[in-house]
């Protein structure tokens, strides 16, 4: 219990006056300042230490998630020096919090209650790039309001998510807290994931404040290592890096963190290109930017600032309104200002963007909104939410390998489980997993496998760890693999290997593992791999190896009932990849969209030697964007409407698909496209469009695809974007890897 030692917030008294007396306007769609007028009066009441205050966000001791750089948040908190709390939750604590702000400041301005609610709260989906597999938009939503509500009933009323970083480098360990490879649907995920947090009215107490991260480009960190180097030309940062930023603003994303590297030169905490230019001003950003942990004082290793308190002058002169855990602000915002260096208008607008979402939340209204106890206790892990979790797991993996259908698993076969992730109940919900739980509230695929099998009835051996050398336990392995029918072993990485400050510079399944599989092998039993990771690996060996594997990513609170479901076949999987999994690490960065060069490798000359390519290791990756296998197949008969497009006109294709297999499936038919000639060098295609359909066995269904000459623009040499007449080509087929199969010319006169 914190000492409460101050009076009552002045505010506190006068605020039901002041709201009452200011009439608010109803809210249109995304208004501006829609609060002006009560943003105004309280900002009229600050001194100048209030309202640098409001700019101060640390981290409470409850969960930390970066070097704590100050733990006196609670005294800051009591002289009004923060206006928001990060990795803070539970009623009890957070009210704590919010009664010293309220109740025992000057003004009593609520605090808001930051946390990195990534994928789930408590009840834990897959990872992002997990759950991007599966392509399910709605889901996507879903899983975010899901969060949201478990969040919110924990008092938290903002998360530091979705994170719409574009990521090509398997290497870089964040490529796990993303929607993929292709901006065209990280984009329409990003949608998905603000609405599901944001829900219609953030004035309701189940919605939170999302936060667009890490702007920007950060996914393209140089070789893949976590805070390194970005440098690209500007045309390949609005085409590729940019659009999924611009996506969830455009559905009214409330808050952007700038991420940790530099952009060409200027890092991104101090890039007035980035939020005065494009964010504030192109884009009419009305929410507020915070930084990623202490991003500024790291402005002066980055060589950009002379000293932490030259850096504080740098981040608000460039458009940041919130220092996260830095104390920059705190400490010489006050002073920069007074010697002129920072404006207080600057000062003044930051703090108003501030005060609007804590309107737009309804925190002057009622400050304990997010506190109630009957929502903690009730609406958190609930079963509905625990089903929604076992469907998204299940949606989320793809089937990358069944040769000779060795699955789904025959009823009644004898099953061996090996591997060190078997059992495990604390990987399982992979990173930045909020307060998931690690210690046995997650389903391992043992204990799903024991309640589907009986207890006495599934054959185990850990075989290894995850890491390390010990092979001592091969022969337990071996032994109950010679007994079994069938062996499903479940092998990969810690979680801890992907996410922050986690990138690699080999991305085989590591430590002893593989020459676990060798001697499971060695047996003569099928092996199924479930693969349990957080990035694409490099599996040529266990693609010859393994009869069978499953992509399962960190699948989540319920994840081992979803590898099961989908072993047996109770759900026949469907899930893409949302990135390219290379056959060599020196293939990275890797992506479907690449441009073609001027010496492609020629199919009709594959080992022609002055081309664009590596001595010994083909282009391609192993499974390609958009692959993932189904118990059932499919067959697509393709037609378009017209051959010649123009501006204002549609062209309508059509893919009829079978379903030709012996079962139900769903299948994601996409649709990608070729511009053959173009003032900046195309891609050799992009998707354009998608959706996921079920087919019962033997069924057909035609999905229709719309293309207009909007849907062809580029950013030219100039910049502008625009569409070309011309040549392009098209396909539309279940992953990204096939040819095309008609053409078509846009005319423009
Ligand atoms: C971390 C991450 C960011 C996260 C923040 C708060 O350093 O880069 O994604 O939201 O700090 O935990």
């Amino acid at each position: 219990m914190i000492a409460i030692t101050r009076k009552a917030g002045v505010l506190s008294l006068l605020l039901p006056v002041l709201i009452s007396c200011t009439d608010t306007p109803v809210r249109e769609e995304k208004e501006k300042d829609s609060f002006t007028a009560q943003v105004d009066s309280v900002l009229g009441l600050m001194t100048l230490e209030e309202k640098i205050g409001q700019t101060v966000l640390f981290t409470s001791g409850w969960d930390v998630t970066g070097p704590s750089m100050d733990d006196n948040y609670r005294e800051y908190i009591e002289n009004g020096s923060v206006g928001a709390v990060f990795n803070a939750f539970t009623t009890t604590y957070n009210r704590e919090l919010q009664q010293v702000a309220v109740e025992h400041t000057r003004l009593g301005i609520p605090l808001l209650f930051g946390y990195d609610v990534i994928h789930g709260h408590r009840t834990i989906f897959p990872i992002p790039l997990g759950e991007s597999a599966s392509w399910d938009l709605g889901l996507m939503e879903k899983t975010a309001r899901i969060a949201a509500v478990e969040a919110s009933a924990e008092g938290i009323n903002w998360t530091f998510a979705p994170m719409v970083d574009v990521a090509r480098d398997a290497r870089w360990g964040r490529i796990a807290e993303g929607a993929g490879e292709d901006t065209y649907l990280g984009s329409l995920i990003a949608k998905a994931r603000v609405k599901g947090f944001q829900g219609d009215d953030l004035a309701a107490n189940n919605t939170i404040l999302a936060c667009a991260k890490h702007y920007a480009a950060y996914g393209a960190a140089l070789a893949g290592r976590d805070y390194n180097t970005v440098d690209m030309s500007e045309n390949e940062f609005r085409t590729t890096y940019l659009p999924p930023f611009k996506a969830a603003h455009d559905v009214g994303v409330a808050t952007f963190m700038n991420s940790f590297n530099d952009l060409n030169g200027v890092p991104a905490t101090g890039n007035s290109f980035l939020l005065r230019d494009i964010l504030k001003g192109d884009w009419d950003f009305d929410g507020f930017v915070v930084t990623d942990y202490t991003s500024i004082n790291e402005m002066v290793p980055h060589g950009y600032a002379r000293d932490e308190k030259h850096a504080g002058e740098i981040a608000m002169n460039a458009g940041v309104d919130m220092d996260m855990q830095g104390g920059i602000y705190m400490k010489y915002l006050k002073q920069s200002i007074q010697e002129g260096k920072v404006s207080e208008k600057d000062l003044n607008d930051a703090v108003r963007r501030i005060l609007d979402m804590k309107f737009r939340l309804g925190l002057f209204e009622d400050p304990y909104r997010y506190m109630d106890k009957t929502r903690e206790k009730e609406e958190v892990l609930s079963e509905e939410h625990l089903e929604v979790a076992r469907d998204a797991a299940r949606k989320s993996m793809v089937l990358l390998k069944n040769d000779k259908e060795v699955l789904p698993l025959k009823q009644g076969a004898r099953i061996a489980l090996v591997g060190p992730l078997v059992k495990d109940e604390k990987n399982i919900i992979g990173n930045w997993a909020a307060a998931g739980d690690r210690e046995g509230t997650a389903v391992s695929v043992f204990e799903a496998f024991e309640e589907r099998l009986g207890k006495d009835n599934v054959l185990y051996a850990e075989g290894c760890k995850v890491l390390g050398e010990d092979t001592s336990g091969f022969k337990d392995a071996i032994a109950v693999a010679r007994k079994a029918d069938v062996v499903v072993m479940v092998v990969g990485e810690l979680e801890g290997m992907t996410g922050e400050a986690a990138s690699r510079t080999d991305i085989n399944i590591p430590g002893k593992q593989k020459e676990l599989i060798k001697a499971v092998k060695e047996t003569g039993k099928p092996v199924i791999l479930v693969l349990m990771n957080g990035r694409p690996l490099t599996l040529e060996w266990e693609n010859k190896t393994a009869d069978a594997i499953l992509e399962a990513w960190w699948p989540g609170t319920m994840g081992g009932y979803a590898v099961a479901d989908v072993l047996y076949g109770d759900y026949n999987p469907a899930g893409k990849l949302t990135v390219s999994f290379p056959r060599a690490v020196g293939q990275l960065p890797l992506y479907y969209n690449h441009k073609n060069t001027g010496r492609p490798i020629q199919p009709e000359d594959p080992d022609q030697k002055y081309v664009s390519r590596y001595l010994y290791t083909p282009n391609t990756p192993l499974y390609p964007f958009g692959y993932g296998l189904s118990y059932t197949s499919f067959a697509y008969e393709v037609s378009t409407d017209k051959q010649t497009l123009v501006p204002g006109e549609t062209l309508t294709i059509t893919a009829k698909v079978t379903n030709t297999g012996e079962r139900d499936g769903e299948e994601i038919v996409q649709l990608y496209v070729h511009d053959k000639v173009a003032s900046v060098t195309p891609p050799v295609k992009a998707l354009k469009g998608f959706e996921k359909i079920f087919l019962k066995k033997g069924e057909t269904k035609s999905v229709k695809f719309e293309l207009t000459a909007e849907d062809l623009k580029f950013f030219n040499p100039e910049l502008e974007w625009i569409y070309e007449p011309g040549m392009f080509e098209l396909f539309v087929g279940g992953h990204s890897d096939m040819p095309f199969t008609h053409t078509f010319e846009l005319k423009t006169e």
